[in-house]
């Protein structure tokens, strides 16, 4: 209708709340702010639910994905809600044979060595992950005007589980493969990256409003290895959900004002990526997402002056005495400004020990000290 010819998202939708526009580098009333692993063991009600269930059959119980991903909007007021799942959640819908095992991780049964073991990795169509789109739907409802956020694993953080088998400190097994085999490990990644890109988009047909691509591990190479080695496969991702928008074949979803034209706004985070954040924000990131390391005025400088940042609070200062906490939500604040759009976040996910009373500090605060500086 008339929202897609100036660009304009319908007034008071998901697409016109603070978090959209922040990462659409348009004005807010107030810094949008969310928590990485904001639904998750911080919270008693999400532990009193899981005490009876594994993580992986609960995220495919469309009830209790729906359930679990409202508890910390509900509780803390914050400006998006993230899709209760896991980055394994596809893979093992393709038809890899892994669990999540509680305080370790994902652990895969048998870790790809050869060329038939990446072949055996399916691709995965709407039905392998008919209760994400149900939940997705489910959820859109209940949110009304808060935007939801879908999310993946980027092909190397999901390669690095499935090479090693497990979690890996120093991803031995994975750069070995990688250097010691460059077409598999390109056949590997290429296969990870069709499952992420078609996850990614049976969220968005079912509604979520913006996602990320969790590339957790990539601060393990240097910027040239994760030019040569991931970025193509990280960029087939992310750009692959723009070509959505842009009438070659898929243009049915032209017909979708929020959808058009540039799509939903990506966000592309990883821990430890101080080199990389250029390189990342290049794969085709309208957002990058910064661990605590970097400041987000020295991420700005090193992303360039067209993209959005998200992250910066060490998880760890939400341990730390208030004052603490006060000061370091004003450091970011300011450091922040310098770019066009900030997405208040956590360098990493909330730390399972932390009393969700002070997530809940943290929300007001950032409101009240943003939308001061917004009437300036
Ligand atoms: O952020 C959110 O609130 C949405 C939920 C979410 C989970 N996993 C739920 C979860 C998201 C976005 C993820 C992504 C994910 N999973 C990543 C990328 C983000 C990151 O943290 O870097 C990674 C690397 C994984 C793999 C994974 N799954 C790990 C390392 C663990 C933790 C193991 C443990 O027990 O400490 C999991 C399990 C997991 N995924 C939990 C949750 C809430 C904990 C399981 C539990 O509650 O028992």
């Amino acid at each position: 209708g008339a929202a897609a010819r100036d660009g304009e998202p319908r007034p008071g939708g998901p697409a016109d709340s603070p978090f959209i526009r922040a990462c659409r580098r348009r004005p807010v009333p107030h810094t949008p702010v969310w928590f990485m692993r904001q639904a998750g063991r911080s919270l008693p009600e999400y532990r009193e639910i899981r005490a009876s269930v594994p993580m992986l059959e609960s995220c495919r119980r469309p009830e209790l994905v729906t359930e679990i991903t409202l508890q910390p909007v509900r509780r803390h007021g914050v400006d998006a809600a993230i899709l209760f799942s896991d980055i394994v959640v596809p893979v093992a819908a393709a038809g890899v044979d892994l669990d999540i095992v509680p305080g370790t991780g994902p652990v895969v049964a048998e870790p790809v060595r050869t060329a038939a073991d990446v072949e055996r990795i399916r691709p995965i169509t709407r039905d392998d992950v008919s209760y994400v789109d149900e939940a997705v739907r489910q959820l859109v409802v209940e949110l009304g005007d808060t935007p939801l956020i879908g999310f993946a694993g980027a092909p190397f953080t999901l390669a690095s589980y499935l090479v090693e088998g497990g979690p890996s400190r120093t991803h031995a097994k994975t750069k070995a493969l990688m250097y010691g085999d460059e077409a598999l490990w390109h056949a590997l990644c290429g296969r990870l990256a069709e499952v992420t890109l078609a996850f990614l988009r049976v969220q968005i047909e079912a509604g979520v409003s913006a996602v990320q691509l969790f590339d957790s591990w990539a601060g393990a190479l240097s910027e040239a290895d994760y030019r040569r080695y991931v970025l193509p496969h990280s960029t087939a991702v992310l750009s692959g959900l723009v070509d959505d928008c842009s009438g070659s074949g898929r243009g049915d979803r032209r017909a979708e004002p929020e959808r058009s034209p540039a799509g939903v706004p990506r966000i592309h985070f990883g821990v430890g990526t101080a080199e990389l954040l250029g390189a990342m924000g290049e794969a085709g990131a309208d957002v990058v997402g910064v661990d605590w390391r970097t400041p987000l005025d020295v991420a700005t400088h090193r992303i360039g002056p067209d993209k959005a940042v998200q992250g910066n609070l060490d998880p760890a200062v939400l341990l730390a005495p208030w004052p603490v906490v006060e000061a370091e939500v004003r450091r970011i604040l300011d450091q922040g400004s310098a770019a066009p759009g900030h997405v208040f976040n956590l360098g990493h996910g909330v730390l399972p020990e932390v009393d969700p009373e002070v997530l809940t500090r943290v929300v007001a605060l950032v409101h009240e000290l943003s939308s001061r500086r917004a009437d300036q």
